[in-house]
């Protein structure tokens, strides 16, 4: 079933959205943006986001939403940077996993994304992993700071063509100029680069652009055109929940009632999410 609407990504020349949630108020947001837009989406929590939630809570929650709402929504463990937490996300339940050993040198990236990939698919054969390769710099939150992407972070398109034969990877996250969380610059993606490790990875083999918060339309629209399949956004969630929380706040100085504080922030993050997912232009292809 996700295999379905990845390979469709390639050939239709689309892309899945996948946002991040951590408490029930942006999962709500994301699903029923998708509903609207009927859109397929990934959702995901990060270690920090599942710890929150709880990696149980998440994948029930999930399967209540998917059942209400009767649409393809899948839950994803992004960046998990431990083996140990990959095998505690798999046996939770999650439908995809971002081994993310990224920060270790090539071989033990190769070595940690090949153990979990085999541990993955023994638990769930219908299980995506994802690997990651190069260095995606920054965090999911507001910086104030330049972030400089330096060349050696980048993905070179014939690691990239090894990695996924030697791990067994289903998708693949490169450094290709991007950056997570928003900055004082803004990324300034390689679209060439894309294509070059599209080309190296093969058409089964499914690029995910990561730290989508603060790119442009034309930017997506041009790595999707280079060969991405799935597109990361968590940062500009996270602002407009918190932005409009505090104007919320403000307005109603009495109130009490926590879903009257928090109703506003759900419908802030729905507008986020179903303008990107109409220019990623997964709308009406469930
Ligand atoms: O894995 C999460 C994403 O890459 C989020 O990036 O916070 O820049 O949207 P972002
Ligand atoms: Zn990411």
């Amino acid at each position: 079933m996700i295999k379905d609407y990845l390979k469709r990504t390639g050939s239709e020349k689309w892309a899945l959205g996948h946002f991040n949630f951590s408490e029930d108020e942006a999962l709500r947001a994301i699903v029923e943006s998708a509903a609207e837009l009927k859109a397929p989406v990934f959702i995901g929590t990060s270690e920090g986001e599942s710890k929150h939630i709880g990696l149980k809570e998440a994948v029930y929650l999930v399967k209540a939403f998917r059942e209400e709402f009767n649409i393809p929504i899948f839950l994803n463990a992004d960046h998990t940077k431990s083996f140990e937490n990959v095998v505690a996300a798999v046996d939770a339940g999650y439908d995809a996993i971002l081994a993310d050993f990224s920060a270790l040198p090539f071989e033990e990236n190769i070595k940690l994304t090949k153990q979990s990939v085999e541990y993955a698919k023994s638990k769930n054969p219908d299980i995506i992993v994802e690997g990651e390769l190069g260095y995606v710099r920054g965090e999911s939150k507001l910086q104030k700071e330049i972030i400089e992407v330096k060349p050696e972070d980048l993905t070179k398109p014939e690691e990239a063509g090894q990695f996924v034969r030697e791990t067994g990877v289903d998708m693949l996250a490169p450094a290709v100029g991007n950056i997570h969380g928003i900055a004082a610059n803004t990324p300034k993606l390689d679209f060439k680069r894309i294509a070059d490790i599209k080309k190296a990875v093969g058409s089964e083999i499914y690029l995910v652009l990561h730290g989508g918060s603060g790119m442009s339309e034309s930017d997506f629209k041009n790595a999707i055109d280079a060969g991405i399949s799935m597109v990361h956004i968590n940062t500009e969630i996270r602002v407009a929940f918190t932005k409009t929380l505090r104007k919320t706040l403000e307005k109603m100085p009495e109130e009490t009632t926590p879903y009257k504080i928090l109703t506003p922030s759900v419908e802030a993050m729905k507008k986020v999410i179903e303008e990107k997912l109409k220019i990623f232009g997964s709308v009406n292809k469930i």
